[in-house]
Order: C-alpha cells, then structure tokens, then sequence
C-alpha cells in the first residue's frame, strides 16, 4: 500500500511538474489545469533546480504589468534557481492591470475577487504538490502588488509565512465605500488616510474576524520621494502591522543606516526600509529578501 502510494505520488508530481511544466521556463497554467478558469491567469515557474521540499513564492506585479513582466523585471525568478523554490507569477484579469484592493469582496476573507483567486492559485499548486513545504509560503509585490501583498497578509494570514511590499499601501487603505471593483483610491494614493496603529490593525482584523492564529512577519519598502504612492503610506502601513502585532510604534529601533536606506525593526515580524531619494520604482533587494522569507542568511 506504501508503496502504491509513492508510486502514485511519483507519477503525479512527474506530470505535473515533468510533462506539463518544464522546469526553467515560465510557463502560463490555463483553464485546462486551473479549476477556476474565470479568474485571473497566472504562470508558474519551476527553477532546475527545485528542492526537494521546496518554499513558494507569489510574486505579484504593479498596474500595467503582467506576471510574465514582472518575471522578468524583478530578480525572484534567478533567485528561484539558487534557492530552489516554486514562484507563482499571477496577471491582474482588470483592464489597466492594477488589482482589485477596494471591493468588500476582495477585502474579505473566502470573500473571493483577486485576493480569492490568488489564494486560489496557491492552493491549486499545495493541493496537486505536496512536496511545496506549506509552512514557507511568501508573497512580495510591487505597487498595486505591494498593497495587494498587504490585503492578503490581512484577509489570509494563515497561508503566509512572510509578506513583502514595495511601494504600497496599508491593508484596506485603498477601499471603496460604494464597494466599486479595482476602483482608484486617491485618499489614500496622497497620503491623506492617516490614522493610529490601533484603528489600522481594527481594519486588518475587520477583514478575517477572530481570526487569532499566526500572521506574516512584513517587510516594507517605500521611496521618501516616491511621487505617485505618497511615502506617507510607508508610516501608515508600518502603523498598521505594529498594531496588529501589539508593537510600539513610536519606538521603532533603527538599524546601521546605509547610504540608500534607512531601516527600522520594530518586532520580530516587522522592518521597513525607507529608500533615501527613493521613486515609485524601486530596485528590488532580492538577496535581502531572501533573507526575510528565511532562505538565506542576512547578506552582508
Ligand atoms: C542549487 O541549489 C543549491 C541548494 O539550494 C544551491 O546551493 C546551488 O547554488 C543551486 N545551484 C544553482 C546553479 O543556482
Ligand atoms: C476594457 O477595455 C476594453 C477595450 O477598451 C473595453 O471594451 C471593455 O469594456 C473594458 N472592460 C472593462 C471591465 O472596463
Ligand atoms: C478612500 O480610502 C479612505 C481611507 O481608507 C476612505 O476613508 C475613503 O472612504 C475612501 N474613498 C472612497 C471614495 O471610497
């Protein structure tokens, strides 16, 4: 009986990931294999070089992106070879490509839209390859991917172990009151949602209520001059996750400063990282990052 069972468990994971996915290629998982066709695509890319108990990594793109852009324009599809991970790269299904981060839906826990179907993918992938180590699975995202990384960290933190977002907002921050889908939020985009660590973490625990398990440990980043996510949003987003892992705000210990960054720890599961002179568009830390999903060491 074992050993039909490692056998059929052989099988599958060689049609999955031998006949179907080619390992070292992105490759788009479509309708056929991906039970809910309806929503957004996604890609897979299984490095060469997979572990035997690989970690996951969902790396989510900014508006006017697409999985496979961001594939090539961030460093977690190389890193995927060196440290032997599965990444799944998710394409925004909205015309303008940003992702839903404003309906009560998507803000909900199992309240389906995109932060659904992302999860969904996620549990396509655990479900058909019970190699991938279910407790080391990350997300990191850039922009509308950065807040969406915040509103899955809120709605889904029982499937996360760390989150990391580049430009973004605080969890919820981008909500629409009229419960519009993908809909602009420019309140928050200027920097003017400015409220305590208390009311912010109320939002987070409004979005999956009583839930009281573990959470993601964030890592944030933001620009100090970034011009269309206004800097503002890295205090209220460090606010946000000091006030949900019961950290003192105000008293945030600074790390060595760098010439590019200044970095704040104010927790075991909390660091932000404030780019001096930083655009919109940052530079991805992929070996830093690394080390904040547990990878790697602290690069020095
Ligand atoms: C393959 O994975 C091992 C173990 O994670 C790593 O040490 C090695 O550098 C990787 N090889 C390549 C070519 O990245
Ligand atoms: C997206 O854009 C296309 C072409 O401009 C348009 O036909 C379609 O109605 C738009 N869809 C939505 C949901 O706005
Ligand atoms: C935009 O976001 C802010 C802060 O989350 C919220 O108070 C406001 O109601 C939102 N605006 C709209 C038009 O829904």
């Amino acid at each position: 009986m074992r050993l039909l069972l490692s056998l059929l468990s052989f099988l599958t994971i060689h049609h999955i990931f031998g006949a179907q996915i080619p390992p070292g290629q992105l490759t788009q998982i479509t309708s056929d294999t991906y039970a809910t066709s309806k929503g957004p695509k996604f890609h897979l890319y299984v490095p060469r070089n997979l572990s035997k108990h690989p970690a996951l990594v969902v790396a989510i793109h900014y508006c006017t992106g697409t999985g496979p852009a961001y594939f090539k324009n961030s460093p977690y599809g190389k890193l995927a070879e060196q440290y032997g991970f599965i990444a799944i790269y998710p394409t925004s299904p909205h015309n303008g490509t940003c992702w839903d981060l404003s309906s009560r839906k998507t803000l909900t826990h199992n309240g389906g839209s995109d932060s659904g179907d992302i999860v969904g993918m996620v549990k396509w992938l655990l479900g058909r390859y019970s190699e991938v180590d279910q407790k080391r699975v990350y997300m990191v995202g850039t922009s509308s991917g950065a807040m969406m990384v915040n509103v899955l960290a809120g709605a889904y933190p029982d499937l996360f172990a760390a989150g990391i977002a580049y430009s973004g907002v605080p969890a919820g921050c981008f909500v629409s009151q009229q419960d519009l889908v993908n809909a602009w939020n420019s309140t928050c985009a200027q920097g003017k949602a400015v409220t305590s660590p208390k009311e912010w973490a109320t939002v987070v625990s409004s979005m999956n209520p009583g839930y009281q398990g573990p959470r993601p440990k964030m890592l944030i980043y933001h620009g100090s001059k970034d011009a269309a996510i206004s800097p503002q949003n890295y205090e209220e987003t460090t606010k946000q996750w000091s006030g949900v892992f019961g950290y003192d705000y105000g008293n945030g210990i600074k790390n060595a400063e760098s010439d590019k960054y200044v970095s704040t720890t104010w927790g075991p599961n909390l660091m932000g990282m404030l780019a001096k002179d930083g655009t919109h568009d940052l530079k991805q830390l992929g070996n830093f990052d690394m080390a904040w999903f547990g990878l790697s060491a602290i690069p020095t």
